[in-house]
């Protein structure tokens, strides 16, 4: 069997604000797959990111195709604004979203692909949304940060998830965000996962490029 590189979308969260668009191009020229976009309200998560204003300013910019994380109520709100946005794939919290089902429905009726992210206290049994996804996002921080501490109980989140969506013959994606790095991506593609989120060990890397390119060249069969 052939082996599959890892998709790599880093987390503009751990950016240099005052210089976005220089980190904007950095990714673009990079061997990242796609960008990820944090997008948090204060309530869901203790904290606050950025929205659609500095979203507007850099979408010109961006060259990779947008992974958006809403870590807000209400995400539903903002699918228009979002597919506007051209956003390829919009995740939303389980944990927010009482009708996951109609929610995934409108996220591809806007023509974006649907993706549920859930925190890690979350049990990742899925099991009679699984085939309507395009993406499960696993937590492995509580979120609203980044540069915190991997959560080792993840790995075996993936395993399971891996098991059903093989299982079902699906070709769902699973994507982990929080506290990657080489060796913790490593670990995670091992066990399964598709799409692997970096924020500050790709920003806080002395050469950004070559963060990407170490997450890249992790692969699984
Ligand atoms: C945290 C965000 C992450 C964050 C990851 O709530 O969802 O995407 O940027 O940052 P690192 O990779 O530094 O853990
Ligand atoms: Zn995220």
């Amino acid at each position: 069997m052939s082996k599959r590189q890892a998709i790599i979308s880093p987390s503009l969260l751990s950016a240099n604000f005052l210089h976005l668009e220089d980190d904007v191009r950095l990714i673009n020229e990079s061997e990242a797959d796609w960008l990820h976009i944090d997008v948090m309200d204060g309530v869901f998560v203790p904290n606050i990111s950025f929205g659609f204003p500095i979203l507007e300013a850099i979408r010109p910019l961006i060259k990779k195709p947008l992974d958006v994380h809403l870590m807000i109520v209400e995400p539903m709100k903002f699918v228009r604004e979002l597919a506007a946005l051209g956003v390829d794939t919009m995740n939303v919290h389980y944990e927010v979203s009482p009708h996951l089902h109609r929610s995934i429905g409108a996220i591809k009726d806007a023509g974006m692909k649907a993706a549920v992210t859930l925190n890690p206290h979350t049990p990742v049994e899925l099991t009679d949304v699984l085939d309507e996804l395009d993406m499960v996002l696993l937590m492995s921080v509580n979120p609203g940060f980044g540069g915190q501490k991997f959560i080792p109980r993840t790995i075996d989140k993936v395993r399971r998830l891996r098991q059903m969506i093989d299982e079902r013959g699906l070709s769902t994606l699973i994507e982990v965000d929080g506290g990657v790095n080489a060796k913790t991506g490593a670990d995670l593609v091992a066990a399964g996962a598709d799409v692997l989120v970096a924020g500050s060990y790709v920003f806080s890397h002395e050469d950004p490029k070559a963060a990407i390119h170490s997450l890249k060249e992790l692969t699984r069969l």
